[in-house]
């Protein structure tokens, strides 16, 4: 089959690779019909994840078909249309118990702060994805979610983690009704955190990030104010400024290890990795906020940080929420959102490439050509 496959960083090629199969009796094979790249999938690109292994293949956002089922999996069957949730997780241990499924302790053998996650390098798992033809999916009974009847490919696969992380992002930022709510970062991710910190009653929207064509697209999609942190001479002063002096009730960091806005961040955690990733947004988020109020990351660092300016956050008595997405424990909620029709995920699909030009792909959203936001791998079955 056609897949992805890592070659070392900033090396991707699509190549053949041998079909999966059935390893485990709960195991499904599913057919891929869309799969996502993901600011996630940056970090895997840039080299930034331990233990990203050559010869994998990427990809934790897809649906499919399943082709074929292990003999105990009951409730998925050949044909079914699925999307499934980029945590792999168990159902049954002490953290799925508690839906925190993205902590799930039973399908990562290789870290135990981390769960399983697919096409996430041996890190978490060593899962691979589904920018492939095929993939296989363990725990078939238990992540995989059938597609309700008229619910559209496009919008399924941004169920599978983008439109879930910035509505867990919202819901981590403990937004009380007329809330001010400030985002940084207008990727996918920050996108839909925006579009979430309405649902749950903010009264102002703030989203803040270096790039132009992104800070546009979030105004009109999310009905946003926006501000460009490369037009502001110190972005903290600027945000409090903005809220009555005080600061946001609450900041979202939806950027992540690979921040830009600070020269000294980036030589230390991107190009020489003497920290785990550069903590700029993180550093703003918890500088601006007001005293009392919350931060929410979900953007990925790696394990140490140690520019985080902690002593700022005791002393403002902030309260700090983070996690990866539990994103099973969303979808009810969110399928209900868009057959209501308060949010239209697909909206924010920018380019759909053959599978075949995946690593072209990765070059665009990396480099932020092209006014690309999100982009959708398409296999050789579906391309007409
Ligand atoms: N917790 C989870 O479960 C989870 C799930 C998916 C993605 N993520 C993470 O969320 C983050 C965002 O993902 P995405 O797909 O939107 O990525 P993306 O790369 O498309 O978007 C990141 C955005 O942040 C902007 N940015 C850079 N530096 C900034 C700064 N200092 N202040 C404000 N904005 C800044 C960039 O210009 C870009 O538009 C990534 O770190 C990703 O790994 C987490
Ligand atoms: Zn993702
Ligand atoms: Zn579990």
């Amino acid at each position: 089959m056609l897949a992805l496959n890592y070659r070392g960083p900033s090396r991707l090629r699509v190549s053949q690779k041998p079909e999966p199969s059935i390893e485990h009796p709960n195991d499904a094979i599913v057919r891929v019909t869309r799969a996502c790249i993901c600011g996630s999938d940056l970090h895997l690109y840039h080299g930034l994840v331990p233990d990203t292994r050559v010869g994998m293949t990427f990809g934790h956002e897809f649906t499919g078909i399943v082709e074929e089922v292990g003999r105990t999996v009951s409730s998925l069957k050949p044909g079914d249309s699925v999307l499934v949730p980029f945590n792999v997780f168990c159902g049954t241990c002490f953290f799925c118990q508690r839906e925190l499924y993205g902590n799930c302790h039973d399908t990562n053998p290789y870290a135990t702060a981390l769960g399983g996650a697919f096409g996430y390098s041996a890190t978490a798992g060593n899962y691979d994805g589904g920018q492939a033809e095929y993939v296989r999916v363990p725990l078939a009974d238990v992540g995989p979610t059938k597609l309700p009847p008229d619910m559209d490919l496009d919008d399924a696969v941004l169920l599978t983690d983008a439109l879930p992380t910035g509505y867990q992002a919202a819901e981590m930022a403990g937004i009380k009704e007329g809330d001010t709510v400030v985002v940084f970062g207008a990727g996918p991710i920050g996108i839909f955190a925006a579009k979430s910190a309405w649902l749950m009653g903010a009264g102002r929207v703030i989203v803040v990030d270096g790039v132009d064509y992104r800070l546009e697209f979030v105004r009109r999609y999310a009905k946003v104010e926006t501000v460009n942190f490369h037009e502001i001479d110190d972005i903290t002063v600027h945000l409090k400024k903005l809220c009555d002096g005080l600061g946001p009730d609450a900041c979202i960091d939806a950027v992540g290890a690979e921040a830009d806005g600070s020269w000294f961040h980036r030589i230390t955690g991107v190009f020489l990795k003497i920290q785990a990733g550069a903590p700029t947004a993180l550093q703003w988020a918890i500088n601006s906020v007001r005293k009392g109020g919350t931060i929410s990351i979900v953007g990925v660092y790696g394990p140490t940080l140690n520019m985080v300016p902690i002593g700022n956050a005791m002393n403002k008595g902030l309260t700090l929420r983070m996690n990866q997405a539990s994103v099973k424990r969303h979808l009810p909620k969110l399928i209900e959102h868009i057959q209501a029709g308060r949010i239209d995920p697909k909206q924010i699909i920018t380019h759909r490439v053959p599978l075949e030009e995946a690593a072209e792909a990765y070059h665009i959203f990396s480099n932020k050509l092209d006014g690309c936001i999100k982009t959708i791998l398409i296999p050789p079955s579906l391309q007409h």
